[in-house]
């Protein structure tokens, strides 16, 4: 695999391919007089029931949360941001985590009723909570559309008994489905994801999983590629050989195969990992790809916001007892506030926008940068383009299907450090 043909007889570009992890979490432009800029609003809940033995994510296990504590603190970071961002139409809250259907669903109804005190917000916003499929927490999924929950991302991660025993998952097969019914049933829009690429799966066995799933959607799936994240359990295993995922090719092909499935299912990529039928992509998840606005509250949220016509990065304490003994003696959990310079702005923007199969608008790449494309890049996009990798119009700069396959290598070649 890596190998594309070559129209014009010259060696053809070859690049690997990688495994692209999740989307780490969220971006503003003018929008034209009068409007409002669009911001989207991200809410981290960093506790899990246990912690899973691929997952990287700044999640954590305690045996007990005052969530009361949690709350106010919640809120007060959000009441800080948000007095840097006013002006501003709220499109979107995203509750991520760690698993933030264990929050009370009155600490998500406290933190969107500040939400829409502290902004105005879109007449269609979209308020999407990750929620695992245990039983305990899917009984609850009533109390969060109550508390103002729209759209519901389940981490389903397999189908198959064996898959969720390999994945180390709190959950079993039959919790799974009913939690996939009963979100259905309660959520305007819902999704779930899955995980392949799983030690010993195969085409077929992928692709049995994969009709189930499209059988039990909605409108929109996400499928992520299984990573080994370092630090993580499955990091150790696979360095002493106790774990042997697919290798590169056999990991291409279950990449393809979920590629064909889904657009023949009329939910196509509209991003590496996420498939929906148009219209019914996640705003959210969109705004970060799209590097709009955002901003971050709680342990470890990252955030991006324009002011004065540049584009600033916010980080947070990440470990869960340092945010909120910061949130409580100081107000906010904010650690570092940055205004980031051009090269690091255009470098952003094309990490987040050619995960996208919209690519990029070439007007706001060129605005962000200060030069034209072909100024910015040089002949190195020709290479790309005459490889497979890149599209190029007036309009637009995108990677193709096999430039999203080797996303890494197109950005290393686009961006030499
Ligand atoms: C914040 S995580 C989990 C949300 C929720 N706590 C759960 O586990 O269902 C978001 C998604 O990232 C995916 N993910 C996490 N770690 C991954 C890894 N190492 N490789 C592939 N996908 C991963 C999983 O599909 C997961 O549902
Ligand atoms: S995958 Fe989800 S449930 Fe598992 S540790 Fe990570 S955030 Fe928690």
């Amino acid at each position: 695999m890596g190998t594309t043909d070559s129209s014009d007889g010259a060696p053809p570009l070859t690049l690997p391919l990688t495994r692209v992890p999740p989307s780490p979490r969220a971006r503003g432009e003018g929008r034209g007089e009068g409007r409002r800029e669009p911001l989207a609003v991200y809410i981290h809940w960093p506790f899990c029931r246990s912690k899973c033995p691929y997952c990287d994510f700044n999640s954590h296990v305690r045996a007990r949360v005052d969530t009361a504590r949690w709350r106010r603190a919640l809120v007060a970071d959000l009441e800080h941001e948000a007095a840097l961002a006013p002006e501003r139409e709220v499109v979107s809250v995203f509750f991520g985590g760690g698993t933030p259907s264990l929050m009370p669903p009155e600490t998500a109804a406290a933190l969107l009723e500040r939400v829409r005190a502290l902004w105005p917000v879109s007449p269609s916003l979209e308020v999407t909570l990750e929620a695992n499929p245990n039983s305990a927490e899917a009984e609850r999924f009533r109390a969060f559309a109550a508390a103002g929950v729209n759209r519901l991302s389940l981490g389903v991660q397999s189908l198959d008994p064996a898959g969720l025993r390999l994945l180390g998952r709190a959950h079993d097969r039959d919790e799974a489905v009913t939690a996939i019914a009963r979100a259905r049933a309660v959520f305007p829009r819902f999704s779930f994801d899955l995980i392949y690429a799983r030690p010993g799966q195969t085409v077929a066995l992928w692709r049995r999983e994969l009709d189930e799933a499209l059988s039990l959607a909605g409108e929109h799936l996400s499928l992520y590629q299984l990573t080994i994240e370092p630090g993580t359990a499955f990091a150790r295993l696979a360095a002493r050989g106790a774990l042997a995922v697919p290798d590169e090719d056999e990991a291409a092909l279950l990449y393809e195969t979920t590629q064909e499935r889904l657009t023949a299912a009329g939910l196509p990529a509209y991003e590496i990992s996420n498939h929906a039928r148009p219209g019914a992509e996640c705003r959210h998840n969109l705004a970060y790809w799209r590097y709009e606005d955002y901003v971050g509250i709680g342990p470890g949220a990252h955030g991006r916001l324009t002011r004065a016509g540049v584009k600033h990065a916010a980080e947070r304490y990440r470990a869960p007892e340092q945010w909120l003994k910061a949130v409580e003696e100081t107000g906010a959990g904010v650690t570092a506030r940055t205004a980031l310079d051009r090269d690091t702005t255009v470098a952003e923007m094309l990490m987040m926008g050619l995960r996208l199969g919209e690519g990029i608008a070439r007007r706001r790449l060129e605005q962000a940068a200060g030069h034209s494309l072909e100024a910015l890049f040089g002949t190195r996009l020709d290479a790309l383009v005459e490889g497979g990798f890149l599209e190029i119009d007036a309009e637009r700069i995108a990677a193709t299907a096999a430039g999203r396959q080797r996303l890494n290598a197109v950005l290393a070649a686009l961006l030499p450090s």
